[in-house]
């Protein structure tokens, strides 16, 4: 039977992307969907949950050693330096480093335009004086910056250990497109969490008041939502896994029992115990993380962690590569 039209249209709504993704991701195996779909609204609000929880530590222990180096990093930034921060979300890191280094220019940049604006909005009425020019753009990809900074010093600003949310070689080429993006000289200021105890780990992705499993199952009824999907809610549960091979923890929705399902009338079948890979965080020793930063042609220059070493905060330049040992 023909789809009646509002149907078609209702259909047609949903992100191309997000389809494209969603279809070739449940097809290939290792089943994964990407994880930037996590972030619609409700998802963005269970995020900013789970960085409140007493399990997840990457963002108090963060926020609590850019507070306590604000003194160095005013001695490190030259004065006026613009402020260029890659997926600034909410920004509620970055008066931290506005109070610290007292930019001439704070550029946002984010995918998402209306968390963009808001956030811009927030920053220009705490810092009348700070000429704030949000930027939405893809950060992967090298920028050409607002002309107005050209000739001030860069420094860019890259918290919340999100680069360990790619892998490898995809954090690699993003080093070296930031790289690109603010010019030689410029400085990078990056939070990477680091390897620690198995159990501590794994109980930061699976909190005992089951917000994580929230945001991770959100995945499922956005699909169903927005990609007219059948997918049973309770055939699916929230797996955090660390794997020691590649220092990650990942997260996996995992069939509790066979089960099929329609994504935009495709079949699909799930066999019991199969899962669907959802997300990466990549964790890094001290040489890791000075070895990934060089790969992607920043030397690292000073490194500050907290008391019990859970995390760490970088400052590193962009430098011209020796043409000898
Ligand atoms: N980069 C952070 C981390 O890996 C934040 C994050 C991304 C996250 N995706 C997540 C936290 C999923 C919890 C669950 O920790």
């Amino acid at each position: 039977m023909l789809k009646p039209e509002i149907e078609d249209g209702q259909a047609s709504l949903a992100d191309p992307q997000f389809r494209a993704d969603v279809l070739a991701g449940l097809e290939r195996r290792p089943r994964a969907i990407p994880a930037r779909w996590f972030y619609d609204r409700r998802g963005s609000e269970l995020f900013e949950q789970i960085t409140d929880l007493p399990e997840y530590y990457p963002t108090r222990t963060e926020t609590s050693i850019l507070a306590q180096i604000a003194t160095e990093l005013a001695r490190q930034v030259p004065p006026h330096a613009a402020l260029v921060e890659f997926g600034s979300g909410s920004s509620t890191k970055t008066p931290l480093v506005i109070d610290a280094i007292a930019p001439s220019a704070y550029v946002p940049i984010d995918i998402s335009g209306e968390f963009l604006r808001d956030s811009s909005r927030v920053l220009s009425t705490a810092y009348p004086d700070l000429l704030v020019l949000p930027f939405e753009a893809d950060f992967t990809r090298p920028l050409a910056l607002p002309r107005t900074i050209a000739d001030a010093p860069k420094l860019g600003f890259f918290p919340g250990s999100t680069i360990g949310n790619l892998i490898p070689l995809a954090a690699v080429d993003l080093l070296r497109a930031m790289r690109a993006s603010l010019g030689q000289g410029a400085q990078l200021l990056i939070g990477m969490d680091r390897i620690k105890d198995k159990d501590v780990l794994e109980r930061a992705y699976d909190d005992a008041a089951g917000v994580t499993a929230a945001f991770n199952m959100n995945l499922i009824g956005r699909i169903n939502r927005e990609l007219d999907g059948t997918i049973p809610e309770d055939a699916f549960r929230h797996r955090a896994i660390w794997n020691d091979d590649r220092a990650r923890i990942e997260m996996h929705l995992e069939a509790t029992r066979d089960v099929s399902f329609t994504v935009e009338g495709r079949d699909f079948s799930i066999a019991s115990g199969e899962t669907i890979h959802t997300e990466n965080s990549h964790k890094y020793g001290a040489r890791d993380a000075r070895i990934l930063l060089r790969a992607g042609g920043w030397t690292p220059v000073a490194e500050w962690t907290d008391p019990d070493g859970l995390f760490a905060v970088y400052l590193a330049e962009a430098q011209e590569p020796r043409p000898a040992p």
